[in-house]
């Protein structure tokens, strides 16, 4: 039985002769140079750098534009983060209704259920999958990079996949790999049909917020057999081409699905939250939004949707001492989006305020642009 096992390990590993687990290629020219928390809130952001840190401190791709389908914008999507970090955006407080985070052997994993329509993602868009391998080479979204600090300290790996629907999310970030599965094969990005829970197996309870230790899994579409080997599941791709003249078909992979990963990995020491969220008022996370955003600070008097028209909205900016370190005030013109303006600005005397330019809103929402003493003012 034990030369059976090694026979089908070998037979995996040829497979992937370019197997690494670190990555070796460049950062994508709209991310910063390296991961960091605590980077300026911008929802105008095109920076591709996901972190897998914590159950509180992850981020996942999503479309840069609203109502956009992830099939129709996998090359271009943007890093939203749990934290402002990365110089990303910001997923608003009260997207996520379930956060199931795993850290295993081989693999860094989180996963779960939200309002991603939040997030830019059509309504009933049932997604599609992001990795570092899209039609180009360059990775879906071009220029996306992941980094996780399961070592202690940020590191960038080759291998990742990240699904996406507008309710549901699931990122696996390999860390590791051993003689018998390497992390290309871990995080397997051909079965971009298939979905979260077949690819990547856990706890897909909605509702709640776990963070645990696991098992690793399988890798997606690998079956233990009751002999000691596997057997590899492949998605059915047909293609077409043509011979002389005459059309033909071309098919591989299976004809049948199996219907459930092979397992759900064993779960320990888990710890419970109620939820996740960086405290930041989802009314200031509108569209072309963009400040410093510190713990304890808090915004008074910020946009709601309901305002009517030509009502002037002043927003202080007041730090967690209490001090008022900036303000900013916009005009509601009217309910459409172009007509929405920001109208003029107020420094106060330790701050400055800046506005969204009043294009590319969605009806109804406010740009607050605030950047904070000693920042200085943005015109965008
Ligand atoms: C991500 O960027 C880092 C830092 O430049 C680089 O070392 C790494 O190879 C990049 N990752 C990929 C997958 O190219
Ligand atoms: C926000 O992100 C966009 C796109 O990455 C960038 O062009 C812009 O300069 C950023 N805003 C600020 C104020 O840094
Ligand atoms: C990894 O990031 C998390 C979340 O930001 C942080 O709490 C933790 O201390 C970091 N771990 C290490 C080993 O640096
Ligand atoms: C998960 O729960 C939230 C909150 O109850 C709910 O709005 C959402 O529809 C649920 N998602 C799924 C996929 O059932
Ligand atoms: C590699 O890791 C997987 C998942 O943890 C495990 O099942 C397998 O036994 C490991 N292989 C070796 C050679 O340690
Ligand atoms: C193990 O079982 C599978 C399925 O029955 C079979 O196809 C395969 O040949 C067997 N392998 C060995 C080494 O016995």
């Amino acid at each position: 039985m034990l030369s059976t096992v090694l026979l089908g390990a070998a037979a995996v590993m040829a497979g992937v002769a370019n197997a690494q687990v670190t990555a070796t290629g460049t950062m994508g020219v709209t991310n910063p140079t390296a991961a960091s928390l605590g980077t300026a809130v911008n929802m105008s952001s095109y920076a591709r750098l996901l972190s897998l840190n914590a159950i509180d401190d992850f981020c996942v791709f999503a479309p840069p534009e609203t109502g956009s389908t992830i099939g129709d914008t996998e090359a271009i999507q943007v890093a939203w983060c749990v934290q402002p970090r990365n110089d990303a955006r910001v997923i608003p407080d009260g997207t996520l209704s379930a956060v199931h985070f795993v850290r295993t052997p081989l693999y860094w994993q989180v996963q779960g259920f939200g309002d991603f329509t939040r997030m830019n993602i059509a309504e009933g868009d049932e997604g599609g999958e992001l990795d570092p391998h899209g039609a180009t080479g360059d990775g879906n979204p071009v220029g996306g990079n992941v980094t996780c600090n399961a070592t202690g300290s940020d590191v960038s790996y080759e291998e990742w996949m990240n699904y996406m629907s507008y309710q549901q999310f699931c990122l696996r970030i390999c860390i590791a790999e051993n003689s018998t599965y390497s992390a290309a094969i871990e995080c397997q990005h051909t079965l971009d049909e298939m979905g979260c829970a077949w690819v990547m197996p856990g706890d897909y309870t909605n509702g709640t917020f776990t963070d645990c230790e696991a098992d690793s899994a399988y890798p997606p579409g690998v079956y233990p057999l009751a002999n000691g080997t596997t057997s590899t599941f492949a998605q059915r791709y047909t293609g077409s081409y043509t011979n002389s003249g005459t059309l033909a078909y071309w098919t591989i992979g299976y004809t049948s699905t199996p219907q459930t990963a092979a397992s759900t990995p064993a779960s320990s020491s888990c710890t419970t939250y109620s939820t996740v969220s960086n405290g930041i008022p989802t009314a200031a996370l509108t569209s072309g939004a963009y400040f410093t955003y510190t713990p304890g600070m808090t915004f008074t008097d910020l946009p709601t949707t309901t305002e009517s028209a030509s009502t002037v909205i002043e927003s202080a900016l007041t730090d967690s001492a209490g001090a008022t370190t900036g303000t900013a005030q916009v005009t509601v013109a009217a309910t459409d989006a172009a007509a929405v303006s920001a109208s003029s600005s107020t420094a106060a005397s330790a701050g400055h305020a800046v506005f969204a330019p009043s294009t590319g809103l969605v009806a109804g929402a406010f740009s607050v642009l605030a950047a904070l003493a000693g920042v200085g003012a943005v015109m965008l």
